[in-house]
């Protein structure tokens, strides 16, 4: 059978993921120092993909197994199994805008724009409630968008809350915790259920 694939979110998760699997004995300092996306070691490959693809990746068999945050997993809304939270990559997805907003009845405004990257997870959110926006996606830097008129509510991860902060936003609503996850291919869970079980276990 072709080496074990491993999915790795890049950005914020890398570097722990790369710890986990450093204390594993697997040699990733390529994927630390190199712009190298996919790494063989010690039997296994490693592939580095953005967040919101690492699911797709792996939904679609290209990657058996994967690290990513359950932010990207749940907006990604793919077919995989999730059989493990890591611990680590803790942030939470919020609804966010500006001070006037937290004590205006927001949820009581029609034709609300909102600025995000997880469109999907936000459509959901205000179908869910009855509240009708106009959901707009940018590609980052999304508390921009209420200072300049944009938009008037961001849905976005808060790690620290310094970014908010910082750019005079408040927290307006939870809509989940994230970590990250371990996810693995539907097939992949089944044909290589030995390998995959003895790596969640060192994990
Ligand atoms: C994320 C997120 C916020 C920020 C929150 O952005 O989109 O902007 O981190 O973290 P804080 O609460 O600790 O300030 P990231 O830096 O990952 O880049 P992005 O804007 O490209 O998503």
């Amino acid at each position: 059978m072709a080496e074990l694939t491993i999915a790795l979110a890049k950005g914020r998760l890398l570097g722990p993921s790369i710890k986990i699997f450093e204390s594993l004995g697997y040699e990733l300092r390529d994927a630390r120092d190199s712009r190298k996306l996919v790494i063989a070691s010690n039997g296994a490959r490693f592939i580095l993909a953005k967040p919101m693809d690492v699911p797709i990746y792996v939904e679609y068999g290209a990657a058996d197994v994967g690290i990513v945050g359950q932010d990207a997993l749940r907006e990604s809304g793919t077919n995989v199994y999730e059989p493990l939270a890591l611990g680590y990559g803790a942030c939470r997805l919020v609804v966010a805008g500006k001070p006037e907003f937290q004590n205006a009845e927001w949820k009581m405004l029609a034709g609300l724009r909102v600025a995000t990257q997880y469109p999907r997870v936000t459509k959901q959110y205000f179908s869910a409630r009855g509240l009708s926006a106009e959901i707009i996606e940018v590609y980052g830097s999304v508390e921009l968008a209420p200072m300049v008129g944009l938009a008037d509510l961001i849905v976005d991860v808060v790690d620290t809350g310094r970014t908010l902060r910082e750019n005079g936003l408040v927290e307006l609503d939870e809509i989940f915790k994230s970590q990250a996850a371990f996810i693995v291919n539907r097939a992949a869970h089944t044909l290589r259920a030995n390998e995959i079980r003895e790596l969640m276990e060192k994990m």
